[in-house]
C-alpha cells in the first residue's frame, strides 16, 4: 500500500495560488503556529490575507513550543472549541505542523481526555487540516504522524492515530527569513527521513521512489547545508520539495533507530530535533548492508559516513552528548520493539551500542 491522502501544492506562491483550497476547509479556522517566525517568514500574513478576502472568520493560538507536550494540545483543543473553530491551519516546523494534527483529532473529540491519543481502538477522524511548513525537516504536511512530548515519562511518542494533512502547501519562498541553524538542522532531518525509510522493512518501490527523487534534489544543495554557498530561491524550494518527499517516503515505513535514539536526547538535553537524530546517523550507517550504504550514500554525493559527520559537525556545530543520556537513549531503545524489528539487517547488543555510542 501507498497511501497519503493528502493534496500537496508545491512552488512558489503555492498558497495564494490555491487558496481556494484552503478556504474550502469550513467557516472559521483555528491557526495554531510557534513563537512568531510565521510572523517573520511572511506565511501567517498570507494566510490572514486570504481568509480575510474570502470573509472566513479565524482564531489564532500562538506559541506552540518546540516539542509541543500532550497537555499544550489539550489547551489548544479547548481554546478552538470555545472560539467555534471547525478547521485548523498549521503553520510552521514539525511541532506545530505534528500539533496542528493532534489539536484537530481532539477538537473533533472534544468530551475525550489526552489518552485519546495514544488509544488504537478509538476512531482517528479529525477536523480538516491546513499544513503549512516553514521549515525542511520534519515532512509533517504529508504524514500521519504526530509526535508530542510526555513530560511523565520524558520522552516524545507518536500518536497512534495517523492524521494527514487535508491540504499542504509547500512554499521555500517561506524558508528565507530562516536562521541557517534551523535550515541545517531541519534538512538533515529529511536526510535521516530518507536514510531509514530507505533501510527499513516496509520500504517498498513506491517509497524508494519517493525517497531515491528527495536524495538527488538533497545532494543539489549539499554545498548549501555545508556553508559552501549562499542559497538561491530555488535552492529552499529544493530543500522544501526534497524534505515533503522524505515525508512521503516515512508516511508509508516509518523511521528507526536514529529516531528512537533521538527522542530522550531533544527532551533531556533540549537538543533540537534534526541534530539530536544525526548523533547517531553515521554509526547507523555503518552498520547497515554495504550495498545499501552505498547507495545512499552516492546518492547523497557523501564518500562514506564518516563524510556525512564532518558534514553534520560544520552544519549544525553539535555539543557532545554526555554518557549518561546516550545510556538513557540506550535503555530506551532496547525497549522499543517496534523499531528494532523495522531495521532488515541483523543487530545486536553490540551493534546498537555502537550506534548509541555507549
Ligand atoms: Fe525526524
Amino acid at each position: 500500500m501507498f497511501y497519503i491522502p493528502t493534496r500537496v501544492f508545491t512552488g512558489k506562491d503555492a498558497l495564494i495560488t490555491n487558496k481556494d483550497y484552503l478556504t474550502r476547509l469550513g467557516h472559521k479556522a483555528l491557526i495554531v503556529t510557534g513563537k512568531g517566525s510565521a510572523k517573520k517568514n511572511g506565511s501567517f500574513n498570507d494566510v490572514i490575507g486570504i481568509l480575510k478576502e474570502s470573509k472566513i472568520e479565524y482564531s489564532v493560538y500562538e506559541g506552540i513550543n518546540e516539542n509541543p507536550t500532550v497537555e499544550s494540545i489539550m489547551d489548544a483543543r479547548d481554546y478552538g472549541n470555545s472560539e467555534a473553530c471547525d478547521f485548523v491551519i498549521g503553520i510552521g516546523g514539525g511541532s506545530a505542523l505534528d500539533a496542528s494534527k493532534a489539536i484537530s483529532l481532539m477538537m473533533l473529540h472534544k468530551d475525550e481526555g489526552w489518552e485519546y491519543l495514544y488509544d488504537g481502538s478509538k476512531t482517528s477522524d479529525m477536523l480538516p487540516v491546513a499544513s503549512i511548513p516553514t521549515t525542511c525537516g520534519t515532512g509533517s504536511e504529508v504524514t500521519g504522524v504526530s509526535v508530542l512530548t510526555r513530560t511523565e515519562l520524558g520522552t516524545k511518542k507518536s500518536s497512534v492515530h495517523k492524521l494527514y494533512p487535508t491540504v499542504s502547501f509547500v512554499d521555500g519562498k517561506y524558508l528565507k527569513t530562516a536562521p541557517s541553524s534551523i535550515i541545517n538542522n531541519t534538512a538533515l532531518d529529511a536526510l535521516a527521513h530518507m536514510i531509514e525509510g530507505l533501510v527499513h522493512t516496509k520500504a517498498t518501490e513506491y517509497t524508494r521512489m519517493c525517497a531515491s527523487s528527495g536524495l538527488d534534489l538533497w545532494r543539489s544543495v549539499k554545498d548549501v547545508i555545508a556553508g559552501e554557498r549562499q542559497a538561491t530561491d530555488a535552492d529552499l524550494q529544493i530543500l522544501m520539495d526534497a524534505s515533503t518527499m522524505a515525508g512521503m517516503t516515512i508516511a508509508q515505513t516509518g523511521t528507526t533507530i536514529p529516531h528512537a535514539l533521538s527522542y530522550p536526547i531533544t527532551i533531556g538535553l533540549n537538543i533540537p530535533h534534526g541534530k539530536s537524530v544525526s548523533y547517531f546517523q553515521a554509526e547507523f550507517l555503518k552498520a547497515m548492508d554495504k550495498a545499501d550504504r552505498d547507495w545512499i550514500l552516492t546518492k547523497a554525493g557523501l564518500k562514506d559516513p564518516d563524510e556525512l559527520d564532518e558534514l553534520f559537525k560544520k552544519a549544525c556545530d553539535p555539543d557532545d552528548i554526555p554518557l549518561k543520556y546516550r545510556e538513557i537513549a540506550y535503555e530506551e531503545l532496547c525497549s522499543n520493539k517496534a523499531k528494532l524489528s523495522a531495521v532488515p539487517f541483523k543487530i545486536d547488543e553490540n551493534v546498537l551500542k555502537k550506534i548509541a555510542g555507549v
